[in-house]
C-alpha cells in the first residue's frame, strides 16, 4: 500500500456481537469504524479512521440546501479462505471523481480512496458476511461542508466511508413501470453521476409507481419517452431473441454502472451477443407480446443482479416469468462466485486485503 499519513482511532467497544448474520437488514447496521477526510484551502488533509459517530453539521451547510453531495456503493465479501476482498475498487475512485467533476467537486486522490477503503476494510473484516450473496457495502461520499446561504461552489468538503454488512437489496422478482411523465435525466444533465439529488427527484415517480402496484421506475428519456434509460437503484439489460441488450451510456444520462461492465464482460465470455444501444421501449413491449422478450433484470451493487417480471407502460403490461430465467441466474451466480472466490477471478477484478 502507499505511504500513508492516515491516523487510526479505535473504537473502545464493538457493536459486532448485536448482528445476526442470518438476518441482516439492508442499511441498517452500521460497523463500528468509519474513514474520514477533510478538504480545505485547496487540498484534503486529516486522513483518519475513528469509531463511528454521528457529525455535528451547520444548518446553513451548503450540502443540504443546494446539494452538492455524491455518493457509492461498492462492496466487501471474504473468500473461502476467510481473506477480505474488494470488487473493482480502482473503478469506484474513477466514479467518484467523474461524478465530482460534474458537480463542481474537488476529486478525491485515487491512493487515499484505496488506503481508506483498504485500511477500513481491514479493521472491519469481522463484519463481513460469510454467505454467498452477503457482503459488507462500503459507502464512500463526499458533500459540501461551507456554512453560506447563497448558490455557489463549496470550498470546503468532507469525504467518508462507512460501512453495512448486508443481505440482497431485492428479494423477490420486480414489477417496473415504464415512466411517460416525469424523468430521471436528460442528456447534459446529472445523470451519469452518482449524484443524491439524482435519487431526490425519482421518489415522487416511485411512490406514485408504487401506489399502482409496482415496485420501481423504468426511467425513458428526457426528449421522447421512447427509450429505456435505468431504474435509479439498477442498470437494466433485456434478453430479446438470442440477444442481451442494454441501454448504452454514451447518452450520459444512465450511471456507468460497474456491476453492469462486470456482466457485459461476463455475457461475452459466455459467448453471448450483447449490444449497448438505445433500446425503445416499442421494442421491448413488442418483444414481450411475441414471446421473444425472454428475460428482463436489472444489475447494481446493491441489488447484483435483479429479476424484473413485468413490465407496464401506457397501462399495457408485459409478464414474464422468471423462473424460466437462464440468463440472470448464470450472471448473479458467476459475480458472486468471482467475490467468494468459488469460481476462479480472470479478469482480476477482486483485490485481496492482507
Ligand atoms: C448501489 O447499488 O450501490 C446503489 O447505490 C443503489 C442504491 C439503491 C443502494
Amino acid at each position: 500500500m502507499i505511504e500513508t499519513s492516515l491516523n487510526i482511532k479505535k473504537a473502545e467497544t464493538s457493536k459486532l456481537h448485536l448482528l445476526d448474520f442470518d438476518n441482516i437488514p439492508f442499511g441498517k447496521v452500521f460497523t463500528d469504524h468509519m474513514y474520514v477526510a477533510d478538504y480545505k484551502d485547496g487540498e484534503w488533509g486529516d486522513f483518519r479512521i475513528e469509531p463511528f459517530a454521528k457529525f455535528s453539521i451547520h444548518p446553513a451547510n451548503i450540502a443540504w440546501h443546494y446539494g452538492q453531495s455524491i455518493f457509492e456503493g461498492m462492496k466487501a465479501t471474504k473468500s473461502i479462505d476467510g481473506t477480505p476482498m474488494l470488487f473493482r475498487p480502482e473503478m469506484h475512485s474513477k466514479r467518484i471523481n467523474r461524478s465530482a467533476e460534474r458537480l463542481c467537486m474537488p476529486a478525491f486522490p485515487k491512493d487515499a480512496f484505496m488506503e481508506g477503503i483498504y485500511e477500513l476494510v481491514k479493521l472491519e473484516q469481522n463484519w463481513i458476511p460469510k454467505q454467498e450473496g452477503s457482503a459488507l457495502y462500503l459507502r464512500p461520499f463526499m458533500i459540501a461542508m461551507d456554512e453560506f446561504i447563497g448558490v455557489q461552489v463549496s470550498k470546503t468538503y468532507k469525504f467518508v466511508i462507512f460501512c453495512c454488512p448486508v443481505g440482497p437489496y431485492y428479494s423477490k422478482s420486480l414489477r417496473l413501470k415504464a415512466e411517460t411523465k416525469y424523468i430521471r435525466a436528460a442528456e447534459g444533465g446529472t445523470g451519469y453521476a452518482k449524484a443524491a439529488g439524482n435519487y431526490a427527484g425519482s421518489l415522487y415517480p416511485t411512490e406514485l409507481a408504487k401506489s399502482e402496484g409496482y415496485d420501481q421506475v423504468l426511467w425513458l428519456d428526457a426528449k421522447e419517452f421512447k427509450y429505456a434509460q435505468e431504474v435509479g437503484t439498477m442498470n437494466i439489460f433485456f434478453a430479446i431473441g438470442d440477444k442481451v441488450i442494454t441501454p448504452s451510456i454514451k447518452e450520459g444520462t444512465i450511471l456507468e454502472g460497474i456491476t453492469r461492465s462486470s456482466l457485459i464482460a461476463i455475457l461475452k465470455e459466455k459467448g453471448h451477443t450483447v449490444e449497448e444501444r438505445p433500446i425503445e421501449i416499442g421494442e421491448i413491449m413488442a418483444a414481450g407480446k411475441e414471446g421473444s422478450l425472454k428475460e428482463v433484470f436489472g444489475a447494481g451493487t446493491a441489488a447484483v443482479v435483479a429479476n424484473v417480471k413485468t413490465i407496464g407502460y401506457n397501462g399495457d403490461e408485459v409478464n414474464l416469468n422468471p423462473d424460466n430465467y437462464k440468463i440472470s441466474p448464470m450472471l448473479k451466480d458467476t459475480i458472486n462466485g468471482i467475490r467468494s472466490t468459488r469460481l476462479e477471478d480472470t479478469h482480476g477484478w477482486t483485490v485481496k486485503v492482507v
